[in-house]
């Protein structure tokens, strides 16, 4: 029922689409051709967009776009419906996107025009894209964290890596939510997900399911095919963590990789941006553009970073997986029966087709109780400084201070928190009266998480096995950890779902600094070894609409019809 409502909604919003394309093409004027671009004409679109969103990429839209199958007006169009359909509305509202951008569609058209004189920028011409709302737009968006509290405060910029997107020809089609402040507000929430403008995110596969976080609305949306990929925030497992448990492939660079500027921070020795995709490919794509050297952030600017322009190179495919060595972490590993099963499958796939799979390694760092504690603490002393140096640069807003945010939470306790989801803010004052805490307790501690967890830790494995790459069960474990307090990359894949209620899980692979070429590469070989992802579908991002909008819709359709 719900599938045929959906079909008869894609065709009467293909029709609606149509009759507004005219104007468009009637405006585009063809002028000389810019040699420097892949240069396509559309002087008439040929089919109407049945676009399956849930298997969607940024590669199959690109082609669509440049076959002239619809304009990129067309596509936020309907990714508009159905996250007006999907996110708010229906049994079983996701809250996944917090707020869309009301220029996106005006940025489309200009972008078709330009499309139409001088060809496309790059794949990601007229692509729209979510973005957590933690990262900067300088537009008529706002950017909070998920908090009352910097609603209405003005921006300086578009955050780094949102330029980049915007120079790639990349829409900005809204914001996601996530849990509040990135989950370093409340220590005792019981669910991920949840924020003071967002409310209660859902997993789009599992009824009232925690999505993880804190980068949850980027990685529900994803899934749920609210937009073609999205953009996360990792300080320790906030992008692996939501993507392995939305079907979809996350990506965390190395901290220095991707600018952090821009972006409401936790610690800028630990915080980093990545992509967030449904294949491997598409991370690939937007890692090579949000990837770059920053002038306001020092961590781009570091000697040794290994950088590259094409990502998608390293994409071999099951080939790709021919010769590699990965060793398999076994301790600490708490998964069920079944999922132990489907790692044993993988890891005898990826040996079928030439990997070596060492099995088990150890890593001497696991185990280690103190290792999150003091993390934790680094996180507290850098947070109080960091967010102090975020908000001074935002205009139109009392909030100079983490005193500041605390006392508004407390101003607005009604709002501010919820008794199960953000019961208490102990972290922000934990965070504000670590005093004693001082630049030399934390250069000791900064030491020694490093040196324990990165040359006696990920690297010397890495090292005593000859590994290319550590492959993890499970993204809530002390690797993910580990490579938080040395700011290395992490990559989740598909693996499977859970065979009593569809939940999905990912595969994990783990390496060292700037090792993202060879995460790529692994990820994509076993991606393509056991295309699974497609196989089942999100249960609750069907577009299911009210027969109040039904009828809305066609009493527009009919306006529509009578203008022609
Ligand atoms: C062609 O495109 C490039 C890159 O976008 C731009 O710098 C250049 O000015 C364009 N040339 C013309 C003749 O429009
Ligand atoms: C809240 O979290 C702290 C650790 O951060 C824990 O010690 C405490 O027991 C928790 N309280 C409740 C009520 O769960
Ligand atoms: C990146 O490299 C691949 C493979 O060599 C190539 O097909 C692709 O066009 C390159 N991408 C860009 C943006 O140059
Ligand atoms: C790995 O550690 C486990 C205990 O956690 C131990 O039983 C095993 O022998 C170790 N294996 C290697 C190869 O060191
Ligand atoms: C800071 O002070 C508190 C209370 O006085 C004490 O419990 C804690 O151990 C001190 N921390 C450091 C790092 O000195
Ligand atoms: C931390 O390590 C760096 C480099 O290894 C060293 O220069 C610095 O003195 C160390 N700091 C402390 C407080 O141990
Ligand atoms: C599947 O979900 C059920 C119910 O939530 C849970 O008990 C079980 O452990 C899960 N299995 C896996 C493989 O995660």
């Amino acid at each position: 029922m719900s599938v045929d409502l959906t079909l008869i909604l894609n065709i009467i919003s293909s029709w609606l689409l149509i009759i507004t394309k005219s104007e468009i093409i009637q405006n585009s004027i063809h002028i000389s051709l810019n040699s420097s671009r892949s240069f396509h004409s559309c002087t008439t679109y040929t089919d109407i967009p049945l676009i399956d969103p849930i298997t969607a990429t940024i590669k199959s839209l690109a082609e669509d776009l440049s076959a002239c199958r619809y304009s990129s007006f067309d596509l936020v169009r309907w990714y508009l419906t159905r996250i007006d359909a999907v996110n708010r509305q229906g049994f079983h509202p996701l809250h996944a996107v917090i707020e869309t951008n009301p220029d996106a569609l005006t940025i489309a058209n200009a972008l078709d025009q330009e499309r139409h004189i001088y060809g496309s920028r790059s794949l990601l011409h007229g692509i729209p894209i979510l973005i957590k709302d933690n990262i900067a737009t300088n537009d008529k968006m706002e950017t909070t964290a998920g908090s009352l509290a910097l609603v209405g405060s003005l921006v300086p910029r578009d955050a780094f890596i949102v330029q980049r997107l915007r120079q790639a020809g990349a829409i900005i089609l809204g914001k996601t939510s996530l849990s509040e402040w990135s989950n370093f507000k409340s220590d005792n929430s019981t669910r991920d997900g949840w924020s003071a403008r967002g409310g209660l995110s859902n997993s789009a596969y599992v009824a009232d399911g925690d999505p993880s976080g804190s980068s949850s609305g980027s990685a529900i949306a994803t899934s749920a095919g609210l937009c073609a990929a999205a953009i996360g925030t990792e300080t320790a497992g906030s992008i692996v963590m939501p993507s392995s448990l939305a079907n979809i492939v996350g990506i965390k660079p190395t901290v220095g990789l991707t600018s952090r500027s821009g972006i409401i921070p936790i610690s800028h020795d630990h915080d980093s941006v990545g992509p967030m995709g449904k294949t491997v490919e598409d991370v690939a794509l937007l890692l090579e553009i949000i990837q770059g050297v920053d002038s306001r952030d020092y961590a781009t600017q570091q000697i040794g970073i290994i950088r590259h322009q094409n990502y998608t190179q390293f994409l071999l495919g099951i080939e790709g997986l021919q010769h590699l060595r990965l060793g398999v972490i076994r301790q600490d590993i708490h998964i069920s029966n079944e999922r132990e099963d489907k790692i044993q499958k993988a890891i005898e796939l990826m040996r079928f087709h030439g990997a070596i799979v060492i099995d088990p390694v150890n890593v001497s760092g696991i185990g280690d109780k103190n290792l999150l504690n003091d993390l934790v603490s680094l996180f507290r002393y850098n947070f109080r400084h960091d967010i102090s140096n975020y908000l001074s640069e935002l205009k139109n807003t009392r909030m100079k201070s983490l005193r500041d945010l605390i006392e508004f939470n407390i101003e607005h306790a009604d709002q501010q928190f919820h008794d199960v989801y953000s019961p208490n803010q102990n972290i922000f004052i934990s965070s504000d009266t670590q005093r004693n805490f001082t630049a030399n307790d934390y250069a000791n501690l900064y030491n020694k998480t490093r040196q324990f967890d990165g040359q006696y830790g990920i690297d010397a494995t890495l090292i005593q096995y000859k590994l290319d790459a550590l492959i993890v069960a499970d993204t809530k474990h002390y690797i993910t950890y580990m490579a938080s307090s040395v700011g290395y990359p992490l990559i989740v894949v598909p693996l499977g779902f859970n065979e009593s209620n569809n939940e999905p899980y990912g595969l994990m692979f783990a390496g060292t600094a700037w090792s993202e070429s060879i995460l790529l590469r692994i990820a994509h070989g076993f991606e393509q070894a056991l295309p699974i992802r497609n196989t089942i579908r999100p249960k609750y991002a069907e577009q299911i609409i009210s027969i109040r909008q039904f009828l809305l819709r066609i009493i527009e359709f009919i306006k529509n019809l009578e203008l022609f």
